[in-house]
């Protein structure tokens, strides 16, 4: 009996320790990987804003344009920059040492990051910038404190600063972001913006997902198929028993 409670509680552990660490408030990603157009999309700005930096080294070019239907000549026009080939990995020039330098930390490959993370911490962490004059780059995350990455999009989203409140010792901690200075996009197309960018990335994490639910359906109208004639044939064989 005691083993029984014991396994109990060791397999109902994760959930009580993610529980008791409920950090900031998450936004809901609310992403649409069936969405192609949302995909298309995110896949540009990740090329546009974010591969300067960040990396998806287990992902080739070919592969996303196959997946994401993207023909050869918007390929080349949207996505390919500099010297990279359609069937070449999606890694960037960038050296270690130099982010180093840079940043102070090496910055991050992206292609797993919702899994370990999960899309609406990457969304929230999007969105949650904030003006910060301590900071190397001025800014500083809500989701991610003292964060090594400056706000590439903020001339897109505009400034935020923190909202303070108290955290369960009575200590001042930053909970949320206000918008001061609107940027280019309006808070509704930031969001959006954002939103692609997440779906794409958690596209990019698991790129057989979006196959697996597609074979998933086949197989289940197969089971149903099989399950009418079973059922069929059962009422015939059984027929003259009763
Ligand atoms: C100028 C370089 C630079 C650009 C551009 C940039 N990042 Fe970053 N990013 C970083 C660095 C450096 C870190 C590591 C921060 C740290 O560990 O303190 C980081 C961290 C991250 C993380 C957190 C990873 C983790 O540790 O879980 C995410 C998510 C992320 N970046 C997404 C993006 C996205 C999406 C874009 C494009 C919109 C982008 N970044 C553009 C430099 C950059």
């Amino acid at each position: 009996m005691r083993k029984l409670i014991i396994t109990a509680l060791l397999l109902l552990s994760p959930g009580i320790l993610l529980a008791a660490g409920a950090g900031p408030h998450l936004e809901k990603a609310d992403i649409d990987l069936h969405d192609q157009g949302s995909l298309q999309r995110g896949a540009k700005y990740f090329v546009n804003y974010c591969m300067g930096c960040h990396s998806l080294q287990y992902m080739r070019y070919n592969r996303l344009a196959k997946d994401l239907d993207i023909d050869e000549v918007t390929l080349r026009e949207t996505l390919l920059f500099g010297e990279a080939k359609p069937g070449d990995l999606m890694e960037n020039a960038m050296r270690p040492e130099d982010a180093l330098a840079w940043f102070g930390v090496a910055v991050p490959d992206l292609t797993l990051v919702t899994r370990w993370r999960s899309p609406d911490w990457v969304y929230t962490y999007l969105k949650s910038f904030y003006v910060d004059p301590t900071r190397p780059y001025g800014v500083n995350n809500v989701v991610f404190p003292a964060v090594g990455m400056p706000h590439g999009l903020s001339d897109l989203q505009g400034i935020q600063e923190p909202v303070m409140g108290h955290d369960a010792a009575g200590a001042p901690v930053v909970t949320g972001v206000r918008l001061v200075k609107q940027g280019r996009l309006s808070p509704q197309e930031y969001d959006a913006m954002v939103r692609d960018i997440t779906a794409f990335l958690t596209y990019a994490g698991e790129p057989i997902q979006l196959e697996r639910q597609r074979l998933g359906l086949y197989v289940l109208l197969f089971l149903g198929f099989l399950f009418i004639i079973a059922y069929l044939m059962k009422k015939e064989f059984w027929k003259d028993v009763h």
